[in-house]
Parts: C-alpha cells; sequence; structure tokens
C-alpha cells in the first residue's frame, strides 16, 4: 500500500490518499485541543497511545461483533481504514451525567442515568457543534430517516460493547463520542477513533470516593497529565485483547 496526497487534515489526525481508492492512511498527531480549538498544547506521546489504543478498541469491538472502518494498524502513530463519507454529526452517547450535560440540566456529574442517552450536534466548528434533533438531522437532510435509525441503532450498541470491554478492565464508561460514515457501497459504519479524547473513563480502582479520570478532561480541566492516564489505558486494554 502507497501513502500518496494528503487530504485532510483535523486537530488529532492527518488523512492520506492511498492507491486504493477505498483506503485512506491515517496520521494520529500529538496535538490536543480543547474548547473547540480554544485550548491547544502539543503532548509527547500522544498520537502514538491514541493510535494504538483505537485501534485495541477497533479489535475488540469486532469480537463483539461491531465492525468499523479500521483495517490494520502499520505503525505507532498510523493506521489505515476504509474511506467513507461521513456523516457531519457528533454522535454522544451517555451513562452516567457528567460535562455539558451535567451543566445544562444542573445535575451532579456522576449522578446514574436510568437509560442511556443518545444525543447528535452538528459537526461545525464555525457553529460550536450546536446540539441538534432527529427531526433537524432528517429535515436538513444530513441523514434520510432510515440511515438516522442505523446509525441510532449501531451507536446503542456500540455503547454496551464498550460498556462490557471498560467494565472488564475497572473502568466506568461515562460517556463517548463517536462519529459515522458510509463506504462506496452504501454501507453505514461506526469510523473515526474511540480513544480517552473521545471517552469519558473513570478509574473503578479505589481512589477513596474521588473521581480518578483517565481521560481528555486531565487536559480540559487541568488535573493533570494525559499521558501516564492514557498509558494505564493501553495496558490494560492489551491485557484484555490477549486474554481473549
Ligand atoms: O462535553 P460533553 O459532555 O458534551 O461530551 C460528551 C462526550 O463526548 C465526552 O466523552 C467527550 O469526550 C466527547 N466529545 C468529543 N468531541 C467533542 C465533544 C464531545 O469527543 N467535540
Amino acid at each position: 500500500m502507497q501513502k500518496l496526497e494528503k487530504l485532510y487534515e483535523g486537530k488529532a489526525k492527518k488523512m492520506y490518499a492511498t492507491d486504493d481508492p477505498d483506503v485512506l492512511w491515517v496520521e494520529y498527531m500529538n496535538q490536543a485541543t480543547a474548547g473547540n480549538g480554544a485550548k491547544k498544547a502539543q503532548i509527547a506521546g500522544k498520537g502514538s497511545l491514541n493510535n494504538r489504543i483505537t485501534s485495541v478498541i477497533f479489535e475488540l469491538l469486532k469480537a463483539r461483533g461491531i465492525d468499523s472502518h479500521f483495517i490494520k494498524r502499520l505503525s505507532d502513530t498510523e493506521q489505515l481504514v476504509r474511506k467513507m463519507t461521513m456523516y457531519p454529526l457528533e454522535i454522544i452517547m451517555r451513562n452516567t451525567a457528567a460535562g455539558s450535560f451535567a451543566k445544562r440540566y444542573g445535575v451532579k456529574e456522576g449522578t446514574p442515568l436510568k437509560k442511556p442517552i443518545l444525543e447528535f450536534c452538528l459537526k461545525s466548528d464555525d457553529l460550536g457543534d450546536p446540539f441538534i434533533n432527529d427531526d433537524g438531522i432528517v429535515a436538513l437532510g444530513l441523514a434520510s430517516e432510515e440511515e438516522l435509525a442505523e446509525i441510532s441503532r449501531q451507536a446503542r450498541a456500540v455503547n454496551e460493547a464498550l460498556k462490557d470491554i471498560f467494565s472488564k478492565i475497572d473502568v466506568q464508561l461515562v460517556d463517548f463520542k463517536i462519529e459515522e460514515g458510509k463506504t462506496s457501497d452504501g454501507t453505514i459504519l461506526l469510523a473515526d477513533e474511540i480513544t480517552p479524547d473521545t471517552c469519558r473513563l473513570w478509574d473503578l480502582k479505589d481512589h477513596s470516593g474521588k473521581i480518578e479520570h483517565l481521560d481528555k478532561d486531565l487536559f480540559r480541566r487541568d488535573l493533570g497529565n494525559i499521558i501516564p492516564a492514557y498509558e494505564e489505558i493501553y495496558s490494560r486494554l492489551t491485557q484484555l485483547a490477549e486474554a481473549e
């Protein structure tokens, strides 16, 4: 497989064309951003950890019957994925109140939710990723009724599988964001990444009642260095993958 021209550079990844029109070459970068790019830093080792973490998670999901764009990891910071036409949506699943949900509804962070919540935001840096509901998505033509039903079904299935994975490594899956796209043959698939940048992960090992964040909230909230936390997630996930 040959790496060709750069097609896109986002906040955390660069995408390149390859000699196969259905395959993209992804490079994970060390850049960390928060607040829609308002806060920015270069954190050595982050790109490699996220590339390795998302690769293991996509493999663990595959073993649970959930397919994704992931093809294979090439190096510490690179992987091959299937080329997709992306839905311009941030698809958020929540199991515990935290972050913008806790703030919006005046609920204490950590409050358990009686059922998982699926939320959508329109992916737009200019607009700050505003909340959008199902009717809005269909009315604006971002996805058809049928596509949205399939995206929602997959998001809930990913949540159940991820809850299983993280509970096995003593981590509470508080919430996460995924993205979905469509392949050239019309298959709707999980895409983008699943990493501590895109999930809230709280350590279930005893920290005497204090929340131990193993995710990007360490960076967003200036709580500490993300690298040891991401290394801990990677180490526990690889142990699980080896055991399975
Ligand atoms: O900030 P909020 O509570 O809405 O985030 C919900 C979940 O979605 C968190 O796990 C966060 O990491 C993720 N998220 C993301 N990218 C965004 C917004 C949220 O990965 N642009």
